[in-house]
């Protein structure tokens, strides 16, 4: 067994994740989450809330998951967001022609159809299932169509980001955040891509969960007010030209911007806080890095893009979030679409005062020469240049005529005038995380085996192995477990109790008295409990009871009165384990 295959049964078994429609046989690309797999998932989603709306400021929105034509005509997905299929000519199965070839070329992303043929013959690919010959190569659109309404109805689309809702209300936005810039939105939500085959589990689903910030900025100021925050932090990058000698390089963020490796300082903090979010949510530091798009595997609508990467046991280094430069791609093609200017009037912090030629054709003496067609002889003036305008018979076309304009009937001058700011069409720099492939690479990093000495369980004469989910405490789906020793009526009460106690303190308590104490250890070590409360004889003796810690498993006993303020700590403070209680 894998680590996936460890970490994909243990999901399985304790109520993680399972596979779609099981009853009726299942279908690729779908998976369920169960009760401890929602409520991880839940967690992350809240520190990516915590840190994305709370303390970013990007206000979440939510817009339907089904689109109607238009707005994918004009984000180019109906055009363009294709994946190269291929087919065996013998069994009919379906594969993504470039994964076929992923052992032959690591550049097999950018390659047109024609090119992956090739490769395909010249390396004699065969069906992976059954050997068969395979087919030609073929773009196959992966947004899932649907009608809206009865009838002829119109057309519409399962979004495949939901990037595309904050560009679409974006005039909404703006007014708003009351037209300034730097200002961002954000959602969580279900993306739907009809993948071509889909077999890595909840690595690359058909329905999965992106949560997106698009943040709308002034291209001309790419700085970022708060760029202190990250200038030294150490992150792994894997830039376009590290890619050519096969080597990432860890570097501070500052000296990624000072040396040109990220473009500028807006996009590395970006890439910064994706760091952070990962590592809060447990992602191995030294399994992560951030890889920049190569120029010919950019998404249609990007200049730039850096992919946070983590390394997984089975299927190597996987996208989990594309930081991308979107530039004003998109609102320009939605203004275009839509026949609405999307864009925003930036006001000076200081009106500027600038020189102009302004020209001034005298309508009073026009109007009777040139009757109805002296506003355009008039426009057709403010054309021209001071050399043009200071000769004695002043030429000018209009709607493809001559026209021959006396010199006093026109003015000019050279003039300051002042100007309070101007109009912009806003760049867009997108953080587009998976939720389900992040939720998976934390469960891997946190997967661990460990022999135990016998004492852990009365009823184990010998070591035993354990596994052991190691979460951080924040994201951990149920925070501590209360267990009376023994089932009996006078342990039961008081564990009931505490439960609630704890329950009403906000903390995620289970009761759990089946079986013996060692393995009701060994069932909250699986699901990554972090403390576990043990009730006893004593405790009705001296109103004390046992607190277990999941990582080192040491005990410390600690009186009832104090449980629910001692748990709360441990679970949302630094509070060390060690000062919890007396060690036993
Ligand atoms: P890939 O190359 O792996 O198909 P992508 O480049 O198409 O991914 P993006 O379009 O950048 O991915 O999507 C943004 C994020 O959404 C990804 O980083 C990933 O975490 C997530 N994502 C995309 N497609 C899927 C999928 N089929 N299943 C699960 N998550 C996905
Ligand atoms: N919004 C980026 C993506 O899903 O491709």
């Amino acid at each position: 067994m894998d680590r996936y295959e460890q970490v994909i049964e243990l999901a399985k078994r304790r109520g993680f994740l399972w596979n779609s429609f099981e009853l009726y046989g299942g279908t690729a690309g779908f998976y369920d989450y169960g009760p401890l797999g929602s409520t991880l998932k839940r967690r992350i989603e809240q520190i990516w809330r915590e840190i994305y709306v709370i303390q970013e400021g990007f206000m979440e929105i939510e817009c339907p998951t089904i689109g109607i034509e238009e707005v994918f005509i004009a984000s180019g997905h109906v055009g363009g967001f294709s994946d190269p299929l291929c087919e065996c000519k013998n069994c009919g199965e379906a594969f993504r022609a470039d994964h076929l070839i992923k052992h032959i070329t690591e550049e097999a992303d950018g390659l047109s159809d024609e090119e992956l043929d090739k490769i395909i013959a010249q390396n004699s690919v065969k069906c992976p299932e059954c050997g068969g010959d395979l087919g030609n190569t073929y773009e196959f659109n992966l947004m899932f169509k649907t009608q809206i309404g009865p009838g002829t109805g119109r057309k519409g689309y399962m979004r495949p980001e939901t990037a595309q809702g904050m560009f679409v209300d974006f005039l909404r936005l703006a007014r708003y955040y009351r037209d300034k810039l730097p200002f961002g939105a954000t959602q969580i939500g279900k993306s739907y891509r009809n993948e071509i085959s889909p077999r890595q589990g909840v690595i690359r689903l058909r329905e999965f969960t992106q949560a997106e910030a698009e943040i709308f900025i002034d291209p001309k100021s790419k700085s970022h007010p708060n760029f202190q925050r990250f200038k030294d932090t150490a992150i792994n990058l894997y830039s376009d030209a590290a890619q050519d000698i096969g080597k990432s390089e860890i570097m501070t963020v500052k000296d990624a911007v000072d040396n040109g490796i990220i473009a500028h300082e807006f996009l590395a903090y970006q890439v910064a806080l994706v760091n952070h979010f990962l590592q809060r949510v447990g992602i191995a530091h030294d399994k992560l890095r951030f890889r920049q798009h190569r120029k010919d595997e950019m998404a249609h609508y990007a200049i730039d893009c850096w992919d946070a990467e983590i390394l997984t046991d089975r299927f190597g280094w996987v996208e989990v979030v594309g930081i991308a430069d979107r530039t004003d791609y998109d609102l320009s093609a939605h203004a275009n679409m839509s026949k609405t200017e999307l864009s925003i009037f930036i006001e000076y912090e200081q009106p500027k005062m600038v020189e102009k030629f302004v020209v001034k054709p005298n309508m009073e003496k026009m109007g009777p020469m040139f009757k109805g067609k002296a506003k355009i002889v008039a426009e057709a003036l403010k054309a021209l240049t001071a050399e043009e305008l200071e000769k004695e018979e002043i030429k000018v076309i209009a709607g493809g005529e001559e026209f021959t304009v006396p010199r006093e009937m026109v003015e000019f001058a050279q003039e300051t005038i002042k100007i309070s700011g101007e109009t912009i069409v806003p760049h867009v720099i997108e953080p587009s995380f998976g939720i389900d492939r992040i939720l998976y690479s934390v469960m891997e990093h946190a997967y661990d085996e460990e022999m135990v000495p016998a004492k852990e369980s009365e009823e184990e004469a010998e070591d035993e192995a354990r596994i052991v989910l190691r979460f951080k405490k924040e994201v951990a789906p149920v925070k501590v477990a209360v267990l009376p020793l023994l089932t009996r009526q006078e342990l039961i009460e008081p564990s009931k109790e505490i439960a609630n106690k704890l329950r009403n303190k906000g903390l995620l308590a289970a009761y759990d008295d089946s079986g013996a104490i060692g393995r009701r250890y060994r069932r909250n070590d699986e699901i990554g409990t972090p403390y576990c409360i043990t009730i006893d004889y004593d405790t009705l003796q001296d109103n004390t009871v046992t607190i277990r810690d999941r990582d080192s498993m040491q005990q410390v006993r600690v009186p009832i009165e104090k449980i629910e303020d001692v748990l709360y700590e441990l679970v949302h403070t630094d509070r060390k384990f060690e000062s919890a209680g007396k060690p036993l």
